[in-house]
Order: structure tokens, then C-alpha cells, then sequence
């Protein structure tokens, strides 16, 4: 059996491979990125993840290689990123595309492909079937295509992968049985095969569904701010209902995948997604929100020098170190519009420094600080209440119980 190459070892495709290779799988990682692959190359891990190290190392002694080059074989899973066009909306397939391209370059007859980026509903149809028959190759024979989206979340992601179930889209029931039991070495979740248009559609509504209950619970957040009331107390008492399960209100929407995916469908289907676009709408307000809160919350503690505020996490969840697409840098885009850029910044996950006020030490941030908004609910904040209780706190996390003053969402 020829080791499969995957193609992009980022925040799926690395732990995807490990996994693999750590199963028995014969695994060559490549990515672009020659900086990441000479880490990986020296047995550094590029970023943290709970049960990682130990996967890594069970990968590296199984023989997993990591390279710059597209590796000849006749097995692939793509994980290049799949960013939305600002513009239109619609998905950016362009790293994809570059992907396809380059495997098609060395694959051999009869190359399974997998794609496991997560991409818009028609995206193999109309973007990567068309590169196989300009190089005059047949689909079903020379190449076989499938979508095999992946629904890991980062902090639990080798739990996820293990235990959650998968869905494999491909054009033939054969092809897709043999992907499964490909995924089976590890995942011991229910896989599902189906076609890959619905393989497909399914991954971006999974996340459409999460990013609009996210965006009812913000609205809930704010009629109840106007209202006087409690929206954690109501949340409750709603979800005693057997069939209500009201999520929680939140500083916005962040990461890779809920507050980018909706995005592909209202791209797509302008005439037709509704809710899907006032979702994304409210959720992408919500840093706006906090901002005006905070105005509020300094106005009544007579605080005007915004140095003296702090806002508290940078990654876009807790106990993680990603920041793509955060509620913190959406809300730091908000104080920029607005000249305001001495606010202090801490997260202890995050050690580079991006902005002019960060810190890298939580007592130093407690001391510069009286207003501390707190964006994410890293473990650290949550153990270590006791250090806020002369402090002013905003929670938009639920997660505060002890400060001089705490206000909520
Ligand atoms: N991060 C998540 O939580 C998550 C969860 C589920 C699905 N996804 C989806 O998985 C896909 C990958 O996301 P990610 O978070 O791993 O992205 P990422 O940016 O962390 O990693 C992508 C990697 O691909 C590499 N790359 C780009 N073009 C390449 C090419 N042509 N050849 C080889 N390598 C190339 C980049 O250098 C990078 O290291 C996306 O479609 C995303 O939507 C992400």
C-alpha cells in the first residue's frame, strides 16, 4: 500500500496526519510553508494542543515525513486553507485550486483525492472536476474525487478525532468505503458515506446552524440589557423546556469555520438565505456592542484614559492559541476606526507581540488596569478570581463571580 500525502499541515491537516501515522498509516506531510515544515522536520510541534505531544511523537516514531514537495503516490487529503472572497462573499477555492493542480502534477493512475478543506456546496463540480478534464484525465478511472469535511474543534481536537463521526462524500459507493476504512485506523465515530454534494452542503450548514443560534443568544443578550434583565437566568429557565437549548451570548463570532462558512451560503444563494445573513450580521455587530458597553461601564467609574482598560484574551476561544478572525482583534478594528490604540492587551496564550499594547504577564496587566473586559474564557482568568477583586470587570463570558464591580452581556 502507497502512504497517502496530505497536503496542508496546519490546524487540521497536522493533527490529521499524526493521527494517521500514530494509527499505522504510512503518512508524508507537506506543506509550502518551509519555515513550519523544518520544525516539524526537528520535532517541534508548530502550535498546542491538548494530547498533541503525545501523538507527535507516536507519529514520529512510526516514520511520518514531513516535506515542501508533493509526494508521487496515489493517495491524497488536501487541507489548504478556504478563506471567503471579502468582496462577493463567495469561498476563495484559489488554495485549493493550487493544491489540485500540483497533485495532479505527480499522482498516479487511480489516485483517490481527497478533499477534507471545508468548501461551498458545488465546489468539486465546478472548480475541481474541471481541472481534472484539462489535463485530459478521467474521473472515476485516473482520479477518483471525494469531500470528507472535518468537524474537530481546536482544544479537543485529538478527543474529535477520535471520537466523532465523519461524513465521506464520494461519486461511487466503492470509493467511498475505501476512504472510510482509511479514516476508520483512528476515528472510531460513525462514518457516514453519502455523495459529495451533500458531504459538501452538510459541513457548511453545520456551522450556519451553530453561527445562527450563536447570533440568538446575543440578540437575547441585548433585549435583556435594554430590559434590565438577567439573559443568563432567562437562557435557564428557557432550556428547562425539553426541546429548547438556547446557546450563550458571546463578544461575537471568531475562528476558522462558524463565523467564515455562512458566509459561502449567502455567496451563493443571495436570494435565498435570509436568516443566514442577519445572523452573520448580528454576530459580526457584537464587537460594536461591547464597545458601547464599555463606554458606558467607564462613563459611570468617571475612567477616560483608555490605557487603563484591558481586554483579556486575544484567541478567538478559550485555552487555545488561534486568533483568526477573534471577537478581540474584530473589537480592536473598532477602537482603531475610533484613533483609540493604548488599550492593554493580555493573553497567555499568546506570546508574539502583534499589538503596541499588549502584555505578556497577567500580574503586570492586572496592575496597568482598572477596567478589564474579559473576551475569552482561558482556564487562567477562570482559577485565578481572586486577583479581580478590586477591579472594575466587563464579563462577556459568564465566567467572573468575584470583582469590585462586574457587569455582564
Ligand atoms: N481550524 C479549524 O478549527 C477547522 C475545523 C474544521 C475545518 N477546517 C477547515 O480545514 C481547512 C484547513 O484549515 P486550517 O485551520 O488547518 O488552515 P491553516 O491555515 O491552519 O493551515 C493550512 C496550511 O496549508 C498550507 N498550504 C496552503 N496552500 C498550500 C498548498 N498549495 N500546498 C501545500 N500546503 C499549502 C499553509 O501553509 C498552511 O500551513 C479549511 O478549509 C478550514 O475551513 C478548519
Amino acid at each position: 500500500m502507497k502512504p497517502i500525502n496530505i497536503i496542508g499541515l496546519g490546524y487540521i491537516g497536522l493533527p490529521t496526519a499524526l493521527m494517521f501515522a500514530a494509527h499505522g498509516i504510512e503518512i508524508i506531510g507537506t506543506d509550502l510553508n518551509t519555515e513550519l515544515v523544518a520544525k516539524l522536520q526537528k520535532n517541534v510541534l508548530t502550535f498546542e494542543e491538548q494530547g498533541l505531544v503525545e501523538v507527535f511523537q507516536k507519529a514520529v516514531a512510526a516514520g511520518i515525513q514531513f516535506q515542501t514537495e508533493y509526494e508521487q503516490t496515489d493517495k491524497y487529503i488536501i487541507t489548504v486553507p478556504t478563506p471567503y472572497l471579502k468582496d462577493s462573499k463567495k469561498l476563495d477555492p484559489s488554495y485549493v485550486e493550487q493544491a489540485v493542480k500540483q497533485v495532479l502534477e505527480v499522482c498516479l493512475p487511480g489516485t483517490i483525492l481527497v478533499i477534507e478543506s471545508t468548501i461551498s456546496p458545488g465546489t468539486i463540480d465546478k472548480i475541481v472536476r474541471p481541472l481534472i478534464h484539462k489535463k485530459d484525465l478521467e474521473i472515476g478511472s485516473d482520479i477518483h474525487l471525494v469531500h470528507a469535511p472535518e468537524r474537530i474543534i481546536p482544544g479537543n481536537m485529538v478527543h474529535e478525532l477520535q471520537y466523532n463521526s465523519r461524513t465521506i462524500g464520494a461519486d461511487t459507493s466503492e470509493i467511498g468505503q475505501a476512504v472510510k476504512s482509511w479514516y476508520e485506523s483512528f476515528c472510531q465515530g460513525e462514518i457516514v458515506v453519502t455523495d459529495v454534494k451533500t458531504a459538501e452542503m452538510s459541513k457548511v450548514i453545520e456551522n450556519t446552524f451553530r453561527d445562527i443560534n450563536i447570533a440568538f443568544a446575543n440578540e437575547l443578550a441585548q433585549m435583556c440589557y435594554k430590559e434590565g434583565m438577567d439573559v443568563y437566568e432567562l437562557i435557564q429557565i428557557a432550556n428547562r423546556h425539553p426541546r429548547v437549548n438556547i446557546l450563550q451570548p458571546g463578544p461575537g463570532v471568531g475562528g476558522h469555520c462558524i463565523s467564515v462558512d455562512p458566509w459561502f451560503l449567502v455567496g451563493d444563494y443571495p436570494e435565498i438565505v435570509n436568516i443566514v445573513l442577519a445572523a452573520r450580521e448580528v454576530n459580526d455587530s457584537m464587537p460594536t456592542y461591547v464597545f458601547d458597553k464599555m463606554h458606558i461601564i467607564m462613563k459611570e467609574h468617571g475612567i477616560r484614559d483608555y490605557s487603563k482598560v484591558g481586554l483579556y484574551g486575544l484567541t478567538y476561544k478559550e485555552n487555545v492559541d488561534d486568533i483568526r478572525e477573534s471577537p478581540t482583534l474584530q473589537l480592536l478594528d473598532v477602537f482603531h476606526k475610533y484613533n483609540i490604540e493604548n488599550v492593554k492587551i493580555y493573553d497567555p496564550y499568546i506570546q508574539e507581540q502583534y499589538f503596541p499594547g499588549q502584555l505578556h504577564d497577567f500580574q503586570t496587566f492586572l496592575e496597568a488596569t482598572e477596567l478589564i473586559i474579559v473576551l475569552v474564557a482561558h482556564d487562567e482568568i477562570k482559577e485565578q478570581q481572586n486577583l479581580l477583586q478590586d477591579k472594575i470587570i466587563y464579563d462577556t463570558r459568564h465566567v467572573i463571580h468575584t470583582a469590585k464591580k462586574l457587569y455582564r452581556m
